[in-house]
């Protein structure tokens, strides 16, 4: 093994993550150490409780509630921020970052909010940051994009990256049963995080997709520029329909490239996925990417979201190639900033869509709705209807061929002002890539 002076490893944050990269990175040390072609220690974690009884073993002088600390000590040379949230962790990586030290994160809203600014202060200071843990847990689509697809454009990525809205659209299709029930048992087994409208209203996936797009695309899109909605509004019916026109529903995060118009699209959105398609398929919490690289193809990535093993896998990864990267003076090179790529307007990209409408159930309201969407130039694909139980009113659902999202809407305005309209029209987007690249 080369001798190196050793890499000290300083923890900041030591909860459900911490405390699995302390476990792991302990029971297989000398094999780490073997790979890396150095040795490492891991020198201090800090916490904001002293008194709080830890699942693993750590002695009293080891831990600090002065995470700062850990940022500013000389000895340290990766700090691990695994503390979450975007206040004193962005002080504390800042501070690291000032030092010259290498910063391993976990934390997805962290980079998503201050990404930019933190990858600007990294190369300054010739000092770097890993991510692999922010998207998709135990997945290792950060590695694969970075390198495994080094040589390759992406026209098209998407992907499941919540692992709990998975998991409530899972057992919702599966058993028949309403979204505040299976949301209950999500939250008893400790899914949902402690602000739940980041699951259920998208904010966690659309962090993940802004760290994807970053890395594929050398983009930081502002949060508000991106579409984003979560599952709170799909109901039960919409999972029965859409399972009799074929689909599954999960909601979907979704990077288009379009290379000939030079703009990019990202989005978080329920959507209707073909069952034939690999990502109808994977269910409950886990998480699911597919690639799609001009060179090499499609590719997909299935696993493990979330949870303490999966997530200190991915840290454990950056760790390594940290200590080896500073064992071994060969520091890795951050994507190329694209500030000038343009972002499409949602009203720019093209897709099809599903409709559901109430309405008033007599003579002439289809031949209506069908009117007002030919009037905006969109083309209906199927159209099923149903007594929804009210007297004199039926549920309708139509699926749209490809069409832009400014038709659509301008149908949806139109549609609005119409007495046959018993409630807003709801609207899911169809997950049609085989027909998008051809
Ligand atoms: P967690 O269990 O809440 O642990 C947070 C840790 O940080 C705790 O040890 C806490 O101390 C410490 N901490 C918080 N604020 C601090 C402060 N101001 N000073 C010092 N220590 C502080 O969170 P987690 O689930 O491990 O998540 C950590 C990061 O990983 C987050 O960014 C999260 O988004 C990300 N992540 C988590 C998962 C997952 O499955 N859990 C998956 C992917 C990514 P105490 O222990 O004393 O409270
Ligand atoms: N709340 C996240 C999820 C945790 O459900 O996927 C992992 O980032």
């Amino acid at each position: 093994m080369k001798k190196h002076a050793g890499i000290k490893i300083g923890l900041a944050g030591l909860g459900t993550v911490g405390q699995g990269v302390w476990k792991h990175l302990r029971s297989r040390k000398s094999e780490l150490e073997a790979r890396m072609g150095t040795t490492f220690s891991l020198e201090r974690a800090a916490v904001r409780s002293l008194e709080k009884k830890r699942s693993i073993r750590i002695s009293k002088k080891a831990l600090t509630d002065d995470a700062m600390s850990i940022a500013n000590d000389p000895q340290v040379d990766v700090l691990c921020e695994l503390m979450g949230g975007t206040g004193h962790a962005y002080e504390v990586t800042k501070a690291a970052l000032n030092n010259g030290k290498t910063v391993v994160t976990a934390n997805k809203a962290l980079l998503c909010h201050h990404g930019d600014k933190l990858f600007r202060l990294a190369k300054k200071k010739d000092a770097h940051i890993y991510f692999e843990a922010s998207v998709a847990g135990g997945i290792p689509i950060i590695k694969a994009l970075r390198e495994g697809l080094v040589v390759n454009h992406f026209p098209l990525i998407y992907g499941i990256l919540n692992g709990t809205c998975n998991y409530i659209l899972t057992r919702m299709e599966r058993e028949g049963k309403a979204f505040d029930t299976i949301l209950d048992d999500a939250r008893k087994l400790g899914y949902v995080e402690a602000d739940e409208s980041l699951d259920l209203d998208g904010w966690d996936a659309a962090h993940k997709t802004v760290i994807i797009s970053y890395l594929a695309h050398g983009k930081w899109i502002p949060l508000k520029k991106m579409p984003v909605e979560g599952i709170r509004d799909v109901t039960l019916e919409d999972i029965q329909w859409a399972q009799r026109l074929g689909f599954k529903i999960k909601l979907l995060s979704l990077i288009l490239r379009d290379f000939k118009k030079g703009h990019l699209f990202a989005s978080v959105q329920p959507a209707l996925v073909p069952k034939d398609m690999v990502l109808a398929n994977v269910d409950g919490v886990f998480n699911a990417i597919s690639v799609t690289g001009d060179i090499v193809g499609e590719s997909v990535y299935i696993g493990r979201g979330a949870g303490q093993d999966a997530t200190a896998s991915a840290v454990i990864s950056d760790v390594v190639d940290a200590g080896t990267a500073i064992a071994h003076g060969i520091m890795p090179e951050e994507p190329k900033n694209r500030d000038d790529l343009k972002l499409a307007k949602p009203e720019e990209v093209y897709r099809s869509f599903y409709i559901r409408l109430a309405v008033k159930d007599k003579p002439g309201v289809l031949a209506e709705v069908a009117s007002v969407l030919a009037d905006e130039g969109v083309s209906i694909g199927t159209v099923l209807q149903r007594p929804n139980g009210k007297k004199g009113s039926a549920n309708l659902v139509l699926t749209t061929h490809l069409c832009s999202e400014a038709a659509m809407q301008a149908a949806v305005r139109k549609l609005n002002r119409r007495k046959a309209l018993l409630n807003k029209p709801f609207l899911l987007r169809i997950a049609d890539f085989a027909q998008r690249l051809g």
